[in-house]
């Protein structure tokens, strides 16, 4: 295997393995924020990308994407089920987003999350070439870097969290904790979305592990790791080169004419994810048709909730209350031919994303909680003729940024409701000031600035951590 000067390591690849209608293997680009975000920085970089193409059994070899090498790695059914579905996405995912559903903890799971992540520190360590950077990502991957300080002592490692980092309060639940902190601390760099997650890092670094130092440099095992918040963004010129392009434009007219010319249009791009806010979305939703205060000749909401996990219990029951109270909404409020709500459980390309967003009077972003959440983003991106109105999850990450969308507090459905109907009836004037305000903050801090800013600090701290003596 050839090996290069940077790597990246991710449980996703950035293509998924999904079957074709006739059984072949088809490649996607995978949905969701790591993989987008990554891909757009690294199709123009030399490096090598270790990850897992999704199914069981053998890794199959895969091309290249542009500059970039892909690793595929293996994963058992034992693996999937222990490290992805359980330790992965029934223990950490819940609690990191506030618990809003109860995370399982389950023994079993441990040993297979271990292993799986000493996998890919192995996978990663044959990768790199002497001296190289290896950027590890997200909770799937949380003892890699210690893993693989142990194998190559010489590697600069930076470690990224996508997903919000808990309070002590919460992350102190979990069993093995000390060994998860552990693990994050093998990394020079360790980079989160928000400031506050830094500081639980170091608090809980301190508490479990007796480490010193201030929030932006921990010192631990006789070495500085270094922590802070770069805030993950998306490919804004792509967006906006896909949405001025014809194809886009006239399937955004044609989607327009389809859901009725004179309508407005509310839109929802989501994983099916119980963190997105769904159901309480579709609940303020029908609310406001139940009292009339949104008419079906005026409006139509489309709700695109890509399928995501579906092995995992909570998802399986999430979509069954999900496409239950969508046939109830159009049960109750749709005619023939003219729906109040339309659900698409299917992937998109980007240009066809692209159209969607164009047609959005009011895109609803309303997670309970989300590490950063980029579909906020893509939206801005795609009205170049700033009109449209973002309503935004106080809880996301992008709101940190996006302060000039509706900022809404989810849980709160008779404030969502009235956010809702304030987006619908602001000034065009208003919305386009909002919208040109958040088009120029995120086209400063796009994509490839965040790359930029992630490994100018890695590079910075390694030389630093390199030449610490150690205790
Ligand atoms: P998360 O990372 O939790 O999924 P984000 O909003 O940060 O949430 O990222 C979601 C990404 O997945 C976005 O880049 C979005 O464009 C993409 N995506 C969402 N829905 C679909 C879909 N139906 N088809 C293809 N890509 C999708
Ligand atoms: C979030 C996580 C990513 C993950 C993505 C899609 O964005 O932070 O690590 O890849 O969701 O989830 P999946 O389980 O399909 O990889």
């Amino acid at each position: 295997m050839r090996q290069s000067s940077l790597v990246v390591v991710a449980n996703r690849l950035p293509l998924d393995d999904n079957a074709a209608p006739d059984g072949a293997c088809e490649w996607r680009r995978s949905p969701g924020g790591l993989a987008s975000a990554l891909h757009a920085i690294l199709e123009q970089t030399p490096a090598t990308w270790v990850g897992w193409g999704g199914g069981v059994g053998p890794a199959p070899a895969l091309p290249d994407i542009g500059t970039l090498r892909l690793r595929p790695m293996s994963l058992t059914e034992d693996e999937l089920r222990g490290y992805y579905e359980g330790f992965a996405n029934s223990t950490l995912w819940p609690l990191y987003h506030d618990a809003v559903e109860q995370p399982v903890f389950d023994r079993g799971w441990w040993e297979a999350y271990r292993k799986v992540n000493r996998r890919f520190a192995e996978a990663a360590a044959e990768v790199a070439e002497p001296g190289a950077a290896v950027w590890v990502q997200d909770y799937h991957l949380q003892l890699v870097p210690q893993l693989l300080r142990e194998l190559r002592p010489d590697l600069l490692i930076g470690f990224f969290m996508h997903v919000p980092f808990p309070p002590p309060e919460l992350f102190m639940q979990l069993p093995r904790r000390g060994e998860l902190i552990r693990g994050m601390l093998g990394a020079d760099l360790v980079g989160f979305q928000r400031e506050q997650a830094a500081h639980n890092f170091a608090q809980l670094a301190g508490k479990l592990l007796g480490a010193e130092g201030a929030d932006d440099a921990i010192h631990f095992d006789g070495r500085i790791v270094h922590t802070g918040a770069f805030p993950v963004s998306i490919d804004v010129a792509e967006m906006e080169s896909l949405s001025a392009r014809p194809y886009v434009r006239n399937q955004a007219r044609q989607l327009r004419r389809d859901l009725g010319a004179h309508k407005k249009v509310l839109l929802s791009v989501d994983r099916l994810d119980y963190t997105k806010g769904i159901e309480h979305r579709l609940t303020a939703y029908s609310e406001l048709l139940r009292d009339g205060r949104v008419k079906l000749r005026d409006m139509v909401m489309v709700q695109v909730a890509v399928p995501s996990r579906e092995r995992v219990g909570n998802y399986r029951g999430l979509r069954e209350r999900i496409e239950g109270e969508v046939g109830r909404i159009n049960g109750e409020y749709g005619r023939v031919g003219e729906p109040a709500i339309h659900y698409l459980n299917q992937p998109f390309d980007r240009a066809d994303l692209a159209a969607l967003y164009q047609t959005a009077d009011v895109m609803v972003v309303t997670p309970l909680r989300d590490g950063m959440n980029l579909v906020a983003k893509e939206y801005v991106a795609a009205r170049g003729d700033d009109t449209g109105a973002l309503v935004l999850s106080e809880f996301a990450g992008a709101a940190a940024e996006l302060s000039d969308a509706f900022l809404v507090n989810p849980h709160d459905v008779d404030g969502l409701k009235e956010t809702l109907l304030r987006a619908l009836d602001a000034d065009p004037a208003d919305l386009a000031r909002r919208m040109a305000a958040m088009r120029a903050h995120i086209t400063d801090h796009d994509i490839h600035a965040w790359a930029r800013a992630y490994l100018t600090a890695l590079d910075h701290t390694g030389g630093l951590a390199r030449h610490l003596p150690r205790q």
